[in-house]
Protein backbone atom coordinates (compact mmCIF):
# COMPACT_ATOMS: atom_id res chain seq x y z
CA UNK A 1 0.00 0.00 0.00
CA UNK A 2 1.07 3.38 -1.31
CA UNK A 3 2.19 5.36 2.37
CA UNK A 4 -0.31 7.72 3.88
CA UNK A 5 0.39 11.46 2.47
CA UNK A 6 -0.26 13.31 5.73
CA UNK A 7 0.94 17.41 7.13
CA UNK A 8 1.95 17.34 10.80
CA UNK A 9 0.75 20.77 12.38
CA UNK A 10 2.76 21.55 15.55
CA UNK A 11 4.63 23.65 17.69
CA UNK A 12 7.69 22.30 18.58
CA UNK A 13 8.17 21.31 21.87
CA UNK A 14 9.78 18.52 23.18
CA UNK A 15 7.29 16.31 22.56
CA UNK A 16 5.89 17.67 19.21
CA UNK A 17 9.85 17.52 18.24
CA UNK A 18 9.62 13.29 19.01
CA UNK A 19 6.62 13.10 16.86
CA UNK A 20 8.10 14.40 14.14
CA UNK A 21 10.71 11.89 14.51
CA UNK A 22 8.33 8.72 15.21
CA UNK A 23 6.94 9.85 11.48
CA UNK A 24 10.24 10.75 9.95
CA UNK A 25 11.24 7.00 10.87
CA UNK A 26 7.98 5.73 9.16
CA UNK A 27 8.42 6.59 5.62
CA UNK A 28 6.74 2.61 4.46
CA UNK A 29 3.61 3.91 6.08
CA UNK A 30 3.64 8.03 5.75
CA UNK A 31 4.49 10.51 3.44
CA UNK A 32 4.93 13.83 4.94
CA UNK A 33 3.82 16.20 2.29
CA UNK A 34 5.24 18.91 4.93
CA UNK A 35 5.69 20.71 8.37
CA UNK A 36 3.80 23.72 9.04
CA UNK A 37 4.64 25.63 12.63
CA UNK A 38 2.50 27.44 14.56
CA UNK A 39 2.52 29.15 17.88
CA UNK A 40 1.85 27.42 20.52
CA UNK A 41 4.25 26.66 23.02
CA UNK A 42 7.07 29.03 22.19
CA UNK A 43 6.57 31.98 19.70
CA UNK A 44 6.05 31.00 15.99
CA UNK A 45 9.86 32.43 15.52
CA UNK A 46 11.28 29.51 17.59
CA UNK A 47 8.51 26.75 16.71
CA UNK A 48 9.23 26.95 12.79
CA UNK A 49 13.10 27.09 13.74
CA UNK A 50 12.70 24.39 16.59
CA UNK A 51 10.97 22.19 13.08
CA UNK A 52 13.95 22.75 11.37
CA UNK A 53 16.32 21.48 13.68
CA UNK A 54 14.41 17.92 13.71
CA UNK A 55 14.56 18.03 10.15
CA UNK A 56 18.39 18.33 10.44
CA UNK A 57 19.14 16.04 13.30
CA UNK A 58 17.02 13.60 11.39
CA UNK A 59 18.62 13.95 8.37
CA UNK A 60 15.20 14.47 6.56
CA UNK A 61 15.01 16.71 3.63
CA UNK A 62 11.25 18.17 3.89
CA UNK A 63 9.72 21.38 3.44
CA UNK A 64 9.24 23.57 6.78
CA UNK A 65 6.48 26.18 6.60
CA UNK A 66 5.61 29.41 9.23
CA UNK A 67 1.89 29.74 9.89
CA UNK A 68 0.22 31.69 12.04
CA UNK A 69 1.70 33.89 15.11
CA UNK A 70 -1.22 34.51 17.07
CA UNK A 71 -4.98 32.64 17.63
CA UNK A 72 -7.81 33.59 15.74
CA UNK A 73 -9.55 35.37 18.48
CA UNK A 74 -7.84 35.17 21.85
CA UNK A 75 -4.34 36.70 23.25
CA UNK A 76 -1.51 34.27 22.60
CA UNK A 77 -0.61 31.93 25.32
CA UNK A 78 3.22 29.96 25.58
CA UNK A 79 4.38 27.38 27.53
CA UNK A 80 8.22 28.30 28.57
CA UNK A 81 7.58 27.53 31.80
CA UNK A 82 7.07 23.73 30.57
CA UNK A 83 9.37 23.54 27.66
CA UNK A 84 12.12 26.03 28.48
CA UNK A 85 13.12 29.24 27.17
CA UNK A 86 13.45 27.47 23.27
CA UNK A 87 10.82 25.24 23.45
CA UNK A 88 13.38 22.12 23.01
CA UNK A 89 15.16 22.80 26.67
CA UNK A 90 17.47 19.60 26.96
CA UNK A 91 19.51 20.08 23.49
CA UNK A 92 21.99 22.94 22.61
CA UNK A 93 20.36 24.95 19.95
CA UNK A 94 21.67 25.38 16.65
CA UNK A 95 20.59 27.00 13.47
CA UNK A 96 19.46 24.76 11.10
CA UNK A 97 20.66 24.01 7.52
CA UNK A 98 17.14 23.03 6.40
CA UNK A 99 15.43 26.50 4.96
CA UNK A 100 12.42 28.53 5.94
CA UNK A 101 9.67 27.86 2.77
CA UNK A 102 8.83 31.04 1.81
CA UNK A 103 4.93 30.36 1.53
CA UNK A 104 3.08 30.90 4.85
CA UNK A 105 1.52 27.60 6.46
CA UNK A 106 -1.69 28.55 5.29
CA UNK A 107 -1.54 28.76 1.89
CA UNK A 108 0.46 25.18 2.27
CA UNK A 109 -1.81 23.73 3.42
CA UNK A 110 -4.87 24.56 0.65
CA UNK A 111 -2.44 24.41 -2.44
CA UNK A 112 -1.76 20.93 -1.02
CA UNK A 113 -5.07 20.28 -0.52
CA UNK A 114 -6.10 21.04 -3.41
CA UNK A 115 -3.29 20.11 -5.76
CA UNK A 116 -5.42 17.47 -8.63
CA UNK A 117 -2.60 15.10 -8.36
CA UNK A 118 -2.35 14.49 -4.25
CA UNK A 119 -5.26 11.65 -2.76
CA UNK A 120 -7.07 13.02 0.52
CA UNK A 121 -4.62 14.32 2.64
CA UNK A 122 -4.14 13.37 6.59
CA UNK A 123 -3.65 16.65 8.96
CA UNK A 124 -2.03 15.51 12.36
CA UNK A 125 -1.85 18.73 14.19
CA UNK A 126 0.36 18.44 17.63
CA UNK A 127 -0.61 22.05 18.63
CA UNK A 128 -3.11 25.01 19.29
CA UNK A 129 -5.39 24.61 15.85
CA UNK A 130 -5.01 27.81 14.24
CA UNK A 131 -3.31 26.83 11.05
CA UNK A 132 -6.08 24.32 9.92
CA UNK A 133 -8.62 26.48 11.35
CA UNK A 134 -7.68 29.27 9.32
CA UNK A 135 -7.28 26.99 6.18
CA UNK A 136 -10.58 26.06 6.61
CA UNK A 137 -12.53 29.64 6.87
CA UNK A 138 -10.64 30.80 4.25
CA UNK A 139 -10.85 27.97 1.47
CA UNK A 140 -13.76 25.53 2.66
CA UNK A 141 -13.32 23.63 -0.60
CA UNK A 142 -10.56 21.93 0.63
CA UNK A 143 -12.64 20.14 3.11
CA UNK A 144 -13.51 17.13 0.81
CA UNK A 145 -9.37 16.49 0.56
CA UNK A 146 -8.85 16.50 4.45
CA UNK A 147 -9.02 12.11 4.91
CA UNK A 148 -8.66 12.74 8.59
CA UNK A 149 -7.68 15.12 11.03
CA UNK A 150 -5.94 13.32 13.99
CA UNK A 151 -4.91 16.34 17.24
CA UNK A 152 -3.68 16.33 20.07
CA UNK A 153 -6.01 18.23 22.28
CA UNK A 154 -8.72 18.39 24.86
CA UNK A 155 -9.63 16.43 27.81
CA UNK A 156 -12.06 15.08 29.55
CA UNK A 157 -12.07 13.15 33.21
CA UNK A 158 -8.58 14.03 33.83
CA UNK A 159 -9.78 17.50 33.93
CA UNK A 160 -7.60 20.66 32.16
CA UNK A 161 -3.48 21.21 32.34
CA UNK A 162 -3.63 24.73 31.74
CA UNK A 163 -6.59 25.59 33.32
CA UNK A 164 -8.96 23.37 35.56
CA UNK A 165 -10.83 22.99 32.78
CA UNK A 166 -8.95 22.86 29.60
CA UNK A 167 -5.89 21.18 28.13
CA UNK A 168 -3.13 23.93 26.81
CA UNK A 169 -3.89 23.46 23.05
CA UNK A 170 -7.65 24.07 22.79
CA UNK A 171 -7.41 26.84 25.37
CA UNK A 172 -4.72 28.67 23.60
CA UNK A 173 -7.26 29.06 20.72
CA UNK A 174 -10.29 27.36 21.52
CA UNK A 175 -11.95 29.49 18.35
CA UNK A 176 -9.88 27.34 15.99
CA UNK A 177 -10.69 24.28 18.19
CA UNK A 178 -14.56 24.96 17.26
CA UNK A 179 -14.08 25.80 13.66
CA UNK A 180 -12.15 22.20 13.56
CA UNK A 181 -14.59 20.13 15.20
CA UNK A 182 -17.27 21.16 13.11
CA UNK A 183 -15.57 21.19 9.64
CA UNK A 184 -17.49 18.04 8.73
CA UNK A 185 -14.58 15.64 8.26
CA UNK A 186 -13.52 12.35 10.35
CA UNK A 187 -11.76 13.69 13.57
CA UNK A 188 -9.74 11.89 16.16
CA UNK A 189 -8.84 13.38 19.30
CA UNK A 190 -6.28 12.06 21.63
CA UNK A 191 -6.72 14.24 25.32
CA UNK A 192 -5.06 13.87 28.09
CA UNK A 193 -7.24 11.50 29.81
CA UNK A 194 -5.23 9.06 26.92
CA UNK A 195 -1.73 10.91 26.72
CA UNK A 196 -1.45 10.99 30.65
CA UNK A 197 -0.79 7.35 30.58
CA UNK A 198 1.94 7.54 27.98
CA UNK A 199 4.73 7.71 30.55
CA UNK A 200 8.23 8.05 29.90
CA UNK A 201 9.60 6.19 33.17
CA UNK A 202 13.41 6.28 33.36
CA UNK A 203 13.74 2.81 31.96
CA UNK A 204 11.23 3.41 28.70
CA UNK A 205 14.31 6.56 28.51
CA UNK A 206 16.86 4.11 29.33
CA UNK A 207 16.11 2.17 26.29
CA UNK A 208 16.37 4.47 24.07
CA UNK A 209 19.13 5.98 25.12
CA UNK A 210 20.88 2.70 24.56
CA UNK A 211 20.04 2.90 20.75
CA UNK A 212 23.29 5.03 20.13
CA UNK A 213 22.25 7.37 17.64
CA UNK A 214 21.62 11.45 17.25
CA UNK A 215 18.07 11.27 17.06
CA UNK A 216 17.87 8.78 20.33
CA UNK A 217 19.78 10.96 21.89
CA UNK A 218 18.35 14.17 21.29
CA UNK A 219 15.20 12.31 22.01
CA UNK A 220 16.82 11.52 25.62
CA UNK A 221 17.90 15.03 25.91
CA UNK A 222 14.70 16.91 25.63
CA UNK A 223 12.42 14.10 27.46
CA UNK A 224 15.03 14.94 29.91
CA UNK A 225 14.22 18.25 30.46
CA UNK A 226 10.73 17.80 29.94
CA UNK A 227 10.23 15.33 32.70
CA UNK A 228 11.17 17.73 35.38
CA UNK A 229 7.66 19.63 35.70
CA UNK A 230 5.56 17.02 34.77
CA UNK A 231 6.74 14.47 37.57
CA UNK A 232 6.37 17.15 40.18
CA UNK A 233 3.20 18.33 39.01
CA UNK A 234 1.82 14.84 38.60
CA UNK A 235 3.73 12.53 40.92
CA UNK A 236 4.29 10.29 38.03
CA UNK A 237 7.21 8.03 36.93
CA UNK A 238 7.72 10.29 34.14
CA UNK A 239 6.22 12.63 31.48
CA UNK A 240 3.52 12.39 29.61
CA UNK A 241 4.79 11.96 26.16
CA UNK A 242 1.47 13.32 24.35
CA UNK A 243 2.01 14.50 20.85
CA UNK A 244 3.15 11.17 19.30
CA UNK A 245 0.21 9.66 20.16
CA UNK A 246 -0.85 11.08 17.31
CA UNK A 247 1.41 9.39 15.03
CA UNK A 248 1.45 6.37 16.47
CA UNK A 249 -2.41 6.21 16.02
CA UNK A 250 -1.93 6.23 12.46
CA UNK A 251 0.99 3.55 12.70
CA UNK A 252 -0.99 0.89 14.64
CA UNK A 253 -4.57 2.06 15.02
CA UNK A 254 -5.02 -1.21 17.41
CA UNK A 255 -3.01 -0.25 19.99
CA UNK A 256 -6.03 2.62 20.82
CA UNK A 257 -9.50 2.48 22.14
CA UNK A 258 -11.66 4.82 20.73
CA UNK A 259 -15.24 5.88 20.71
CA UNK A 260 -17.23 8.45 18.65
CA UNK A 261 -19.15 10.94 20.43
CA UNK A 262 -19.68 14.36 20.37
CA UNK A 263 -17.14 16.69 21.59
CA UNK A 264 -17.72 20.44 22.24
CA UNK A 265 -15.56 23.69 22.80
CA UNK A 266 -16.32 25.99 25.61
CA UNK A 267 -15.38 29.21 23.76
CA UNK A 268 -17.44 31.99 25.58
CA UNK A 269 -17.27 31.52 30.01
CA UNK A 270 -13.90 33.02 30.65
CA UNK A 271 -13.99 30.56 33.91
CA UNK A 272 -13.72 27.13 31.47
CA UNK A 273 -12.87 28.43 28.36
CA UNK A 274 -11.38 25.68 26.19
CA UNK A 275 -12.84 23.12 27.76
CA UNK A 276 -13.85 19.78 26.12
CA UNK A 277 -17.31 19.04 26.80
CA UNK A 278 -17.07 15.35 25.70
CA UNK A 279 -20.46 13.14 25.74
CA UNK A 280 -18.90 9.98 26.15
CA UNK A 281 -22.24 8.63 27.68
CA UNK A 282 -24.63 9.89 24.50
CA UNK A 283 -26.71 12.12 27.14
CA UNK A 284 -27.26 14.27 23.94
CA UNK A 285 -28.54 13.93 20.52
CA UNK A 286 -25.41 16.40 19.37
CA UNK A 287 -23.89 14.87 16.33
CA UNK A 288 -20.77 11.81 17.07
CA UNK A 289 -18.03 14.83 14.94
CA UNK A 290 -15.22 13.11 17.23
CA UNK A 291 -13.67 9.22 17.39
CA UNK A 292 -12.23 10.38 20.92
CA UNK A 293 -9.47 8.31 21.92
CA UNK A 294 -9.33 7.26 25.34
CA UNK A 295 -7.11 4.41 26.36
CA UNK A 296 -3.64 3.23 24.77
CA UNK A 297 -1.76 -0.36 24.95
CA UNK A 298 1.41 2.21 26.72
CA UNK A 299 3.96 -0.66 26.38
CA UNK A 300 3.30 -1.20 22.76
CA UNK A 301 3.26 2.30 21.76
CA UNK A 302 6.95 2.05 23.66
CA UNK A 303 8.15 -0.54 21.79
CA UNK A 304 7.05 1.09 18.48
CA UNK A 305 8.85 4.06 19.48
CA UNK A 306 12.22 1.99 20.48
CA UNK A 307 11.98 -0.09 17.31
CA UNK A 308 11.56 3.47 15.22
CA UNK A 309 14.06 5.65 16.77
CA UNK A 310 16.36 2.87 16.25
CA UNK A 311 15.84 2.98 12.74
CA UNK A 312 18.13 6.77 12.41
C1 LIG B 1 0.05 19.74 24.64
O1 LIG B 1 0.50 21.05 24.99
C2 LIG B 1 1.88 21.18 24.74
O2 LIG B 1 2.51 21.61 25.89
C3 LIG B 1 2.39 19.84 24.27
O3 LIG B 1 3.31 20.00 23.20
C4 LIG B 1 1.15 19.12 23.81
O4 LIG B 1 0.88 19.35 22.45
C5 LIG B 1 -0.33 18.98 25.89
O5 LIG B 1 -1.33 19.66 26.58
CA1 LIG C 1 2.48 20.37 20.97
Amino acid sequence: MAPRPIIIDCDPGQDDAVALFLAMASPDELEILGITAVAGNVPLALTERNARMMCDLANSQLPVFAGCAEPMVRDAISAEYIHGETGINGIDVFEPKTPLQDEHAVDFIIDTLLSKDTVPVTLVPTGPLTNIATAIERNPAILPHIEEIVIMGGAMREGGNRTPSAEFNILVDPHAADIVLNCGRPITLMGLDLTHKVLSTEERVARIGELNNAVADATVGMLSFFHRYDTEKYSSQGTPLHDPCTVAYLLRPELFKTKDCNVSIETESELTMGHTAVDFWHVTDRPRNVSWAFDIDVDGFYDLLTERLARF
